[in-house]
């Protein structure tokens, strides 16, 4: 009998399921090539397509080229070359509706309120580990309370005294990076470096403990170790029991994610016994815990349990620095590139900052940097896609409705690299495109997205783009730096966009 239920249980997750999906999506005049199952479109999605792999990304600073997109995805790119900007893929048996269309996006946004959107239950359950039910993840009215729970975090009062923290703590980079140079250390891996420091900051701003404190420091290492397990290319994905496929990875990812958990028990128990009166109460995790109504551990009599202030301070610990530090680091490539730009943002930084403290009003006036900042998002988005499931039928035309339960894969990086929306210098760096607007010039304003849209867009992004400007200038008023020749160009996707060998650069002191 139980093996007789197991079989049919495959039969209708492995076929019955996808196929009566399929049909409903091409009933509701949405088009792709008919499926083969189990395994989707992964076949074709793992093939390495080595167009432009190893020959042309070289080392030399002159060939290193910003064409992205057909090396990142070459399934999407030949996909978009004979099915056009928004068709149907397979995850295994989760079909995908790709978008790479602004219009669409716009048009989705205005039909679906940010509360009634929800994200693909297959991530949900593959990333449990790393995010659990947090922000990232949360859909409904849970989403939106805790939404609310969070937001007073980053608002202007709060930014003050975070810019204050993030100037003392990239200062102490600087001074490091100094005493290496002086000492005759020319070239620093920078990825590593930075993504060292923004981890503080989010340590610090949002939980007021250092990254030097041993939990936070098992936290960073545990994460990363669990991002290498979740996103390294993962040919099963989407396919029913996949899991069992990988069960090792399986059960290491969710003994991370224990561990994890645990470590957050711990400082969340640790800043229950502090004093109330020790600041900073004010902080991400003060107003989770003052969300979570009695402050008892495993309480759930109202408000926010303990497991789901952990799922968010997770979601916020990853959230906040890799993203940021992977920005930083993408900009410090696109400077390297580009001295006459390093020297304008230095002339904007005498301008303005002078020999003072840097501060929140000064930020606002580096208008330059500003673009600079804007730029490298684009051509190297740090979060290169986002995704959404539809959590009701949406109608988009007379002929079209995407149905209740569609997965949506949204191509940022495809649409910061297309040249219909952005003309024929597409893969150049150019600031100016942002000189004046803020969308770069981009023909469709949902085609520039590096936060994501609508109201479920980033919640950090201003303090991201404030932690960018400080320690971009901290730098700049510091160093002029080139490109190592040891740097090998290989941006990946690993969740994030990351550079496949890291960044080492060659420092040169200016003072
Ligand atoms: C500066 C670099 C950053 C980039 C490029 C970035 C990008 C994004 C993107 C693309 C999304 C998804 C939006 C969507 O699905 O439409 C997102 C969501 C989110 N980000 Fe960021 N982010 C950055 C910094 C931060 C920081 C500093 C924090 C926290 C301190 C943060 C916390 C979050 C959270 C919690 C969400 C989920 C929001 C929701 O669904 O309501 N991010 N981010
Ligand atoms: C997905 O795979 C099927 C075969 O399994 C193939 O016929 C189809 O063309 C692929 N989809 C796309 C979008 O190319
Ligand atoms: C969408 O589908 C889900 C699951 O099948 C169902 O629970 C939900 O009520 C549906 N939503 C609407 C608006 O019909």
């Amino acid at each position: 009998m139980i093996l007789l239920y197991m079989c049919c249980r495959l039969f209708f997750s492995c076929w019955v399921f996808p196929m009566l999906a399929y049909r409903k999506l091409k009933k509701n005049g949405l088009h792709g090539p008919s499926p083969s199952f189990p395994f989707g479109n992964l076949s074709e999605m793992k093939k390495k397509i080595n167009i432009k792999s190893s020959s042309s990304f070289g080392s030399n600073s002159n060939i290193i080229t910003h064409d992205i997109h057909s090396t990142l995805f070459p399934y999407f790119d030949r996909w978009l070359n004979s099915h056009g900007k928004v068709f149907i893929y397979w995850l295994g048996t989760e079909p995908f509706l790709y978008i790479a269309d602004p219009a669409l996006l716009k048009k989705l946004s205005t039909e679906v309120k940010s509360k009634n959107w929800g994200k693909p239950a297959v991530f949900r359950h593959d990333r449990a580990p790393m995010f659990g039910n947090g922000l990232v993840m949360s859909e409904g009215d849970e989403w939106l309370r805790n939404r609310h729970a969070a937001t007073p975090a980053f608002k202007p009062t709060n930014l003050k005294a975070i810019v204050t923290l993030m100037v003392e703590t990239a200062t102490k980079m600087v001074d490091k990076w100094t005493t290496l140079i002086d000492s005759g250390t020319r070239e620093i891996e920078v990825e590593k470096e930075i993504k060292a420091t923004s981890g503080e900051i989010i340590a610090k701003t949002s939980f007021g403990i250092s990254y030097q404190s041993s939990r936070a420091g098992l936290v960073f290492q545990k994460l990363k170790a669990l991002q290498m397990i979740l996103f390294e290319p993962n040919h099963f994905m989407g396919v029913p029991l996949g899991r069992f496929l990988h069960p090792k990875k399986t059960l290491e990812a969710r003994r991370l994610g224990k561990q994890i958990d645990q470590l957050f028990i711990s400082i969340i128990t640790a800043r229950k016994q502090s004093s109330p009166t020790t600041p900073p109460w004010h902080d991400l995790l003060g107003l989770l815990l003052q969300e979570s109504g009695t402050r008892e551990l495993g309480s759930f009599t109202k408000g926010l349990t303990t497991q789901q202030v952990v799922d968010e301070c997770k979601t916020f610990f990853f959230g906040g620095h890799d993203t940021t530090a992977l920005a930083i680091t993408w900009a410090m490539l696109l400077l390297a590139m580009h001295p006459e730009w390093q020297n304008q943002l230095r002339k904007e930084i005498r301008e303005v900052v002078g020999d003072k403290q840097i501060d929140v009003h000064m930020l606002a006036s580096q208008k330059k940097l500003g673009w600079v900042i804007s730029e490298v998002f684009r051509l190297y988005p740090s979060a290169p896609n986002a995704q959404r499931q539809a959590r009701e039928d949406i109608q988009v035309s007379d002929k079209v409705t995407i149905p209740n339960g569609t997965n949506m894969w949204i191509d940022i990086v495809g649409m910061h690299h297309d040249p219909a929306l952005w003309g024929e210098d597409v893969n150049e760096f150019k600031p100016e495109r942002f000189k004046d607007d803020i969308h770069g010039g981009c023909k469709h304003k949902m085609g520039y997205l590096p936060f994501g849209f609508g109201g479920r867009m980033c919640i950090g992004r201003n303090l991201g783009f404030m932690e960018i400007k400080i320690v971009l200038t901290l730098i700049l008023s510091r160093f002029s730096f080139t490109i190592s020749p040891t740097y090998c160009h290989s941006p990946c996707i690993m969740l994030t966009m990351r550079p496949s060998f890291g960044l080492p650069l060659v420092f040169q002191p200016l003072y």
